[in-house]
């Protein structure tokens, strides 16, 4: 069941060296390429990348949270057109959720790493690093990266009761 893959879902940034097979990326772009968007607008625009040297770039284009995809052997790179859709940003979301959900099914892990409203190191947008290492063009915004690869290890679930079960409220808003 679906509550199955998400019971057991983690973030992984911890990747083997194992190549992903073919069919499995192909799956992956299917996932990608079937997210829904705001009024079927597609702004968005996905680069696949396999190559270690692209990698290495990716993993410093922020100054925190994004070394783990240095040892990705996919990273899918989200950008948008915000020209085309004024909730561009809606939807990345979905469609880095699909890949993450997607890559679950596939017995692989994954993990998301933020890059709109992110810098490098030197205080420059992560998206203007990106735009350059990626030849980008400037219409796009790069919304998020999705490292994905075979775990080295699995990471526990959350259990049901760490759930934050206050945050559900029924028909008002209830105080905590
Ligand atoms: C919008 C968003 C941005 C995130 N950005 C990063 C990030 O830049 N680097 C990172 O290592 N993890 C990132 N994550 C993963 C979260 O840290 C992770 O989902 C959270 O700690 C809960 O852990 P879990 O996914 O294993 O349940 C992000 C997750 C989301 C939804």
């Amino acid at each position: 069941m679906f509550i199955d893959l998400l019971r057991k879902r983690r973030s992984i940034r911890s990747f083997d060296q194992r190549q992903i097979e073919v069919e499995k990326i192909e799956l992956l772009t299917e996932a990608l390429l079937r997210a829904p968007a705001s009024k079927g607008r597609h702004p968005w625009e996905f680069v696949l990348v396999t190559d270690p040297e692209i990698m290495s770039l990716l993993s410093s284009a922020k100054a925190k949270g994004g070394a783990f995809l240095a040892q990705a052997p996919l990273s899918i790179v989200i950008c948008a057109d915000p020209a085309i859709s004024d909730v561009w940003i809606e939807d990345c979301a979905v469609a880095a959720t699909f890949i993450q959900l997607a890559a679950e099914d596939l017995g692989l892990g994954s993990c998301w790493s933020q890059i709109r409203r992110r810098q490098h190191q030197s205080g420059t947008p992560a998206t203007t690093v990106l735009r350059h290492i990626l030849q980008l063009p400037d219409n796009l915004e790069v919304a998020s990266i999705v490292g994905i690869g075979y775990p080295v290890a699995s990471i526990a679930a959350h259990p049901h009761n760490a759930l934050p079960m206050h945050k559900i409220h029924k028909n008002v808003y209830q105080g905590q």
